[in-house]
C-alpha cells in the first residue's frame, strides 16, 4: 500500500519524506487555505520534496474552468495530480484532461457507483472519503471494499485512494479492504510507527544493556 500524507505544511512534508514514510501527498482547498499560502508557490514546493504524485484541487465547478484550472496546475510541475470533484462536470473533465495524459484524481467519493463512473472517466485515482461517511453513521469501509470489488470485476485500473482518514484502524482496514493508497494526516501516520510493547520491549532490552555494560 502507498502512503500519501494529507497536508500542505511543507515542515510537515519535508520530515516525513525525509523519514523515507510518503509516496505522495494530497491537498484541497481547505488545507491549502490553512497554509495561509498561494497556491502555485505551496504546490511547487511540494512538488520538489517528493517524487510522487501531489494532488492539487480545482475550485471551478463548470466544466471549461475545471479543465483550464487543470491545465494550470499540470504544468506546475511533471508529479501534479489535478483534483477534481465527483460531479457530472467534474467527470466530463475528468475525461478530457486524462486522454490529454493527465493524471486526475477524483475526490468528494462516497459511493461505489460514484467510483464506478470516475473509473470510466479514466481517472488515475479515486477517493472515498471513509470518516465523512462514518461521520454519517454509514460504514466508510463498506464503500472501499465495494470498489475494490467492483475495479477488480472489470479490471478498472484506476487506483483506490483512501481519503478523510482519522486514526491508525482506519489505515490497516483499509490496506485489509486492498486500497492501493491511504492519504494521511501527519500526526495519524507518525502514529502508526507507535506502540506500548515496542516502548516497553525496547526499555527493558537497554536497561539489560546498560546493566551489562554492553558496548558497540
Ligand atoms: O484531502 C481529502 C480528505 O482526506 C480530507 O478529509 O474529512 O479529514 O477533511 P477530512
Amino acid at each position: 500500500m502507498k502512503f500519501f500524507v494529507d497536508t500542505a505544511d511543507t515542515d510537515e512534508i519535508k520530515s516525513l519524506a525525509e523519514a523515507g514514510l510518503i509516496d505522495g501527498v494530497t491537498t484541497n482547498p481547505s488545507l491549502i487555505a490553512k497554509s495561509g499560502r498561494n497556491m502555485s508557490d505551496v504546490i511547487a514546493e511540494i512538488c520538489e520534496l517528493t517524487t510522487g504524485h501531489v494532488s492539487a484541487e480545482v475550485v471551478a465547478t463548470d466544466f471549461d474552468t475545471m479543465v483550464s484550472e487543470g491545465r494550470k496546475l499540470q504544468k506546475i510541475a511533471s508529479n501534479v495530480a489535478v483534483k477534481l470533484p465527483l460531479t457530472m462536470d467534474g467527470l466530463k473533465a475528468c475525461r478530457t484532461l486524462s486522454d490529454a495524459g493527465t493524471a486526475v484524481n477524483v475526490t468528494l467519493c462516497f459511493s461505489a457507483n460514484q467510483a464506478l463512473l470516475a473509473a470510466k472517466a479514466g481517472a488515475a485515482y479515486i477517493s472515498p472519503f471513509i470518516g465523512r461517511l462514518d461521520d454519517m453513521n454509514i460504514d466508510g469501509m463498506e464503500v472501499i471494499e465495494e470498489i475494490r470489488i467492483i475495479y477488480d470485476n472489470y479490471g478498472f485500473e484506476t487506483e483506490i485512494l483512501a481519503a478523510s482518514i482519522r486514526n491508525a484502524n482506519h489505515v490497516k482496514l483499509s490496506a485489509l479492504a486492498g486500497a492501493d493508497v491511504a492519504t494521511v494526516p501527519p500526526n495519524v501516520l507518525r502514529g502508526l510507527a507507535s506502540h506500548p510493547l515496542t516502548d516497553k520491549g525496547l526499555a527493558a532490552f537497554l536497561a539489560d544493556a546498560k546493566k551489562a555494560g554492553i558496548k558497540i
